[in-house]
């Protein structure tokens, strides 16, 4: 196998979009992202230090990736995030950042030094109580003033918004017309189950019926369907006239796994070949041991399922065995 297919799995798939979460740790306790006990984290000499970081996306730029976005827990919450950040900015590939923005404004000006254009944020929604009701912290002011920095700042932003029926889908229209005077994308996610997360179907809000509330507030024709970018998870709208878009990313019902692009780098090294994998395959060990990692990463590869980790219908959500056994969000990175 050559270095340029070894990314490429038994479906054709191209993966070259590589995530990797730097920490598992977060400054917000979102109660979708994880179980309100916590979650147990890796002690720091087991997490992939600056070097290690840069050496193993190193590798896999070498094997075809073209594109890497740090994820968490909160990757700013790193203290070396800034060293980390200053390495990968060498290498040839875009650069993107998820981040739920309460510290991003320390980090303005490194973000554009290392050529970061795009970031995407978490807010789920536009109500200080309720946001403090979902992130059990309550630092929505500081959240909105920093969107507010990084478009004036020139960066394009995307705002992550799970939706939880009963809780915030009654703020769809809201968020919506906020893209009005605003040239942002605000992305609805459909609500996915991972560890300790209390996910229950009922609780999801489908792509189906996130549009139908738009066609009813604006028309189906005010409403247009935009042209997706390539391994886009989101589906593209903007009502006429507006400044800002709107999309929805439907895992559950609606999955994009055909086209994914993806592979996972945990903060402690492992491989996740999808989202929804419970299996990991271990890079830092063998890094450590001075090995070759290439295998590892082809064996990976080759394990992956065609849909969702093995959860290939809709029902297989039904059963938490199916995903129990997968790791909390927050130590995934999303
Ligand atoms: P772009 O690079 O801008 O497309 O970002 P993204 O949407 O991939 O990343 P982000 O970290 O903002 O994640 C937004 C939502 O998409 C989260 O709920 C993620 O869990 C979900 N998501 C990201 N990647 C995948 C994926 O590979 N599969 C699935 N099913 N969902 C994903
Ligand atoms: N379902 C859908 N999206 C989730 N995220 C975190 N947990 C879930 C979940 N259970 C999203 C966050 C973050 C992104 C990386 O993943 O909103 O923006
Ligand atoms: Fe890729 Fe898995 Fe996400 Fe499907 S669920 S798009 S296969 S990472």
């Amino acid at each position: 196998m050559t270095d340029t297919n070894i990314l490429t799995d038994k479906y054709g798939r191209k993966h070259s979009y590589l995530r990797i979460s730097l920490t598992e740790r977060c400054n917000l306790r979102c109660t979708y992202c994880m179980p309100e006990h916590g979650v147990a984290v890796s002690p720091w000499g087991k997490l992939m230090s600056p070097d290690e970081v840069f050496e193993i996306a190193k590798r896999f730029v070498g094997m075809g990736v073209t594109k890497i976005r740090l994820t968490g827990g909160e990757p700013l919450v790193r203290k070396d995030f800034g060293q980390i950040l200053e390495k990968l900015s060498t290498l040839d590939v875009e650069l993107s950042l998820t981040s739920n923005a309460v510290i991003i404004d320390r980090y303005i000006d490194q973000l554009k030094a290392a050529g970061i254009k795009t970031v995407n944020i978490s807010l789920d929604s536009l109500h200080p109580t309720k946001f403090k009701t979902i992130t059990r912290r309550d630092n929505f002011d500081k959240v909105k003033q920093n969107i507010d920095k990084l478009i004036q700042e020139g960066f394009k932003v995307k705002i992550n918004c799970v939706l939880i029926k009963g809780f915030n889908d009654n703020e769809i229209i809201d968020f919506i017309r906020y893209t009005q005077n605003n040239p942002v994308t605000v992305r609805f996610i459909e609500f996915m189950p991972f560890d300790g997360n209390r996910w229950n179907r009922d609780k999801l809000v489908s792509h189906e019926e996130i549009l139908n509330m738009a066609f009813a507030e604006w028309s189906a024709t005010g409403v247009e369907r935009l042209v997706d970018e390539a391994h886009d998870t989101s589906r593209n709208y903007s009502v006429h006239g507006f400044q800002g878009s709107f999309a929805i990313i439907s895992t559950v019902t609606n999955p994009f796994c055909d086209s994914c692009n993806r592979i996972r780098l945990t903060a402690n090294g492992r491989i996740k070949n999808c989202l929804f994998s419970n299996s990991e395959v271990d890079l830092l060990t063998t890094f450590r041991e001075g090995g070759d990692i290439t295998p590892l990463v082809a064996q990976a590869i080759q394990a992956k399922a065609p849909i969702r980790g093995g959860m290939s219908t809709d029902e297989s959500f039904s059963d938490p065995n199916n995903y129990n056994q997968n790791r909390s969000m927050i130590a995934i990175g999303g």
